[in-house]
């Protein structure tokens, strides 16, 4: 009787406790309570209470079978100091992101290379330095890489193009210096990603292998690139937004053919030449911006180009017809 009595209970608290007992799991919050100590206790993380379940904090999330933290996302914070290296100590972590906080100084966290179930690293709007590791091409299960808005330095490794589900890389807006990878034309995912690359400090060609993919978005401007681009055009290709603004590019448009999924072009301030081709007229732009080119000839006329004012056109060499003056 009481053998079965106490069996009834152990059944019991076997199906039961799932339910009655906190989710968290005591080895990730040990880890949270130490990130939140190596970030100096900030008010942000004030929640993290560790009598409380740390399933329930703030800025964090459990996975609903596991009851794993994978979700840290710490957003618009007053921290002071680097990424604790502890963040690599969440291994089930999908989703790790520091987003708009000025006082995230540092490097990129080394410790972040343990983390290979993320999908998302989003360290953007701090004020991280240094270069970005080679380590994040180990991630392969990530789908977006947006390190913007930071002041990182060095050149764009070129083993991020064997990560194969891309959806998006993002460096814009850091101190990244050398040359586009040639491999950037060799993602090998089901997706091609898109790339935004702009305010940086990039310097020679663009690859030639690039023009070998269909990318949706290409942001490559405030640059320093230079020659060709006109391979990035194409009537089979699938781009929606191109800027290539702000460059040193040098190219003749003449011959060039474009998509009809494009939306937007951009080139304003490089030093392409020959006169806009007639084919750019039927293409349904929404945006287009060829100011401050070496531009010849007559704006083609009847299609979507009268669409845009003067300031699309202004500042070229012998560009004309309308919106701009008629040609002589
Ligand atoms: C960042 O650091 C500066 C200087 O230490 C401080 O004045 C400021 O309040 C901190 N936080 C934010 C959110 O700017
Ligand atoms: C940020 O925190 C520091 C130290 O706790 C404090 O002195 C400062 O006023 C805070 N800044 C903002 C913008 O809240
Ligand atoms: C980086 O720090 C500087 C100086 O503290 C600040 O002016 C700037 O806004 C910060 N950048 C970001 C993205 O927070
Ligand atoms: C990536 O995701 C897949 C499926 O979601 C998972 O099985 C795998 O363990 C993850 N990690 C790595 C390193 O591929
Ligand atoms: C575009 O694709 C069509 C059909 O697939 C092909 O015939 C044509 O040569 C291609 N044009 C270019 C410029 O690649
Ligand atoms: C780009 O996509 C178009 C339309 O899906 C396709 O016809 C073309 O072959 C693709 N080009 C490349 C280089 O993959
Ligand atoms: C095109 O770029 C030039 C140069 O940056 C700028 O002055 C102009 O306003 C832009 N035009 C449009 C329509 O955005």
């Amino acid at each position: 009787m009481n053998m079965n009595l106490s069996l009834l209970v152990v059944i019991f608290l076997c199906f039961a406790s799932p339910s009655l007992s906190v989710r968290c799991n005591p080895k990730d919050k040990k880890v949270l309570l130490q990130i939140k100590e190596d970030l100096g206790n900030p008010y942000h993380l004030a929640s993290w209470d560790p009598n409380t379940d740390c399933c329930y904090w703030y800025v964090v999330k459990c996975d609903r079978k596991t009851n794993r933290i994978n979700a840290l996302t710490v957003f618009q914070a007053n921290i002071s100091g680097q990424i604790p290296a502890a963040v690599g100590d969440l291994p089930y972590l999908e989703t790790l992101q520091f987003h708009h906080i000025t006082n995230l100084t540092g490097t990129i966290q080394p410790a972040i290379a343990k983390l290979t179930n993320l999908k998302m690293l989003r360290l953007s709007f701090t004020n991280l330095t240094g270069p970005i590791p080679e380590f994040l091409s180990q991630l392969k299960n990530l789908t977006l890489l947006q390190l913007n808005y930071n002041q990182l330095t060095g050149t764009i490794p070129s083993s991020l193009s064997q990560l194969p589900n891309l959806l998006a890389i993002q460096l814009d807006r850091n101190k990244l210096t050398g040359t586009i990878p040639e491999s950037f034309g060799k993602f090998q995912g089901p997706n091609i990603p898109d790339l935004y690359l702009s305010h940086n400090s990039l310097t020679g060609k663009v690859p030639t292998s690039l023009g070998d993919l269909n990318f949706s978005r290409l942001d490559f401007s405030r640059n320093k690139l230079e020659g060709d681009a006109s391979f990035l055009f194409g009537k089979n290709k699938t781009s929606q937004i191109i800027d290539l603004s702000r460059n040193s590019l040098e190219f003749d448009i003449s011959k060039s053919e474009f998509a009809e999924s494009l939306i937007s072009l951009d080139l304003n301030h490089n030093r392409i030449f020959g006169s806009l081709p007639q084919g750019l007229k039927d293409v349904p732009l929404q945006f287009i911006n060829v100011s401050y080119n070496r531009l010849c000839g007559q704006i083609p006329q009847g299609g979507t180009l009268q669409r845009f004012d003067v300031y699309s056109y202004l500042h070229n060499k012998c560009l004309c017809g309308s919106p701009l003056p008629d040609c002589k």
